[in-house]
């Protein structure tokens, strides 16, 4: 169903089509055998023109797994866009090499782009501040492994709201899903930008106190005030710590909340919350491998 495809923003698959990726990401997790050399003689190329850690290895690692190979750079001071090659062309050669390419790219539109000159599925690792859609998989499932579905929630995203791609693409996803209340929480400086909130095409809440609304929530998902995409580095001081998720905050909070983040964490989710049961993202960054695991099977047409 998924052979072949593209993914570049959080809409591109259908409900029924993410259903069957959870449910095969389900299955891979709980049977390690499984799958385990669907991907033979595959070869993958991760094109990471931004740092990452957990998105690049988490593919890399998906890709072994399922007994493929990967090629690729972690930055692009060693790849030829130093020298001032075009994405076009990169996609277009890269596209000789590999049967996939997954792409992380400052620019937004990047992957789009990629994705018209490549003759292999794109999949996009991060487009600038605009969407992540692998990482919205990786969330989608975290809350389906661990509330049994996607419907009725209170989701809560907190922090940087402006930049934070992870952000875009959930919020945009979780409206397809039944009964879901939206609520941001950022300062105003760092509002979700409103080409997001037009595409929600639902109601949420906005507001700036994280206390105010931590009562009402299912699912809080924490974000790093994005310091690279700031213009100004005093401006990203004075807000970089706008929001931290103590012990204490957790109080006011639902006994069964889900706390994610797409990590890295920085200051806003003090370490002692760690041990609290409704910490959820250290378990979120190995669904992550899983899903990517389901994706790569499927739009390779492996399984
Ligand atoms: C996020 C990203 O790159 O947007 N990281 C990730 O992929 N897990 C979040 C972030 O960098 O803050």
């Amino acid at each position: 169903m998924l052979k072949g495809r593209h993914l570049i923003g959080p809409g591109d698959f259908t409900i029924e089509e993410l259903d069957s990726l959870f449910c095969l990401a389900e299955r891979i997790q709980d049977d390690p055998r499984y799958l385990r050399k669907a991907c033979e003689g595959k070869v993958l190329a991760t094109l990471f023109f931004e740092p990452s850690t957990r998105t690049r290895l988490s593919f890399e690692a998906a890709m072994l797994r399922l007994g493929g190979n990967c090629l690729g750079f972690a930055e692009p001071g060693s790849s030829s866009a130093a020298k001032g090659e075009s994405l076009a062309d990169t996609a277009r050669i890269v596209s000789g090499y590999a049967d996939a390419i997954v792409m992380r790219n400052p620019k937004e539109g990047a992957a789009l782009l990629a994705s018209r000159y490549a003759a292999v599925p794109v999949i996009n690792a991060g487009d600038g501040g605009h969407h992540h859609p692998t990482q919205t998989l990786t969330d989608l499932l975290t809350i389906k492994r661990l509330r049994g579905a996607v419907a009725g929630l209170t989701v809560g995203f907190c922090g940087d709201l402006k930049f934070g791609r992870t952000v875009h693409s959930l919020a945009k996803a979780l409206t397809r899903y039944p009964r879901i209340e939206t609520v941001f929480i950022s300062p105003p400086e760092l509002r979700a930008p409103d080409y997001i909130k037009a595409e929600l095409g639902a109601p949420f809440l906005e507001t700036d106190s994280l206390e105010k609304v931590i009562g009402e929530l299912d699912i809080l998902y924490m974000t790093r005030v994005q310091r690279e995409r700031f213009f100004n580095e005093e401006e990203y001081i004075r807000l970089k710590d706008s929001y931290i998720l103590t012990k204490e905050k957790m109080r006011l909070a639902k006994k069964d909340l889900i706390i994610l983040h797409p990590l890295p964490r920085l200051n806003e989710i003090a370490p002692e919350v760690d041990e609290d049961p409704r910490a959820a993202y250290f378990k979120q960054a190995v669904y992550g491998m899983f899903v990517r695991m389901a994706l790569l099977s499927s739009i390779l047409g492996c399984v």
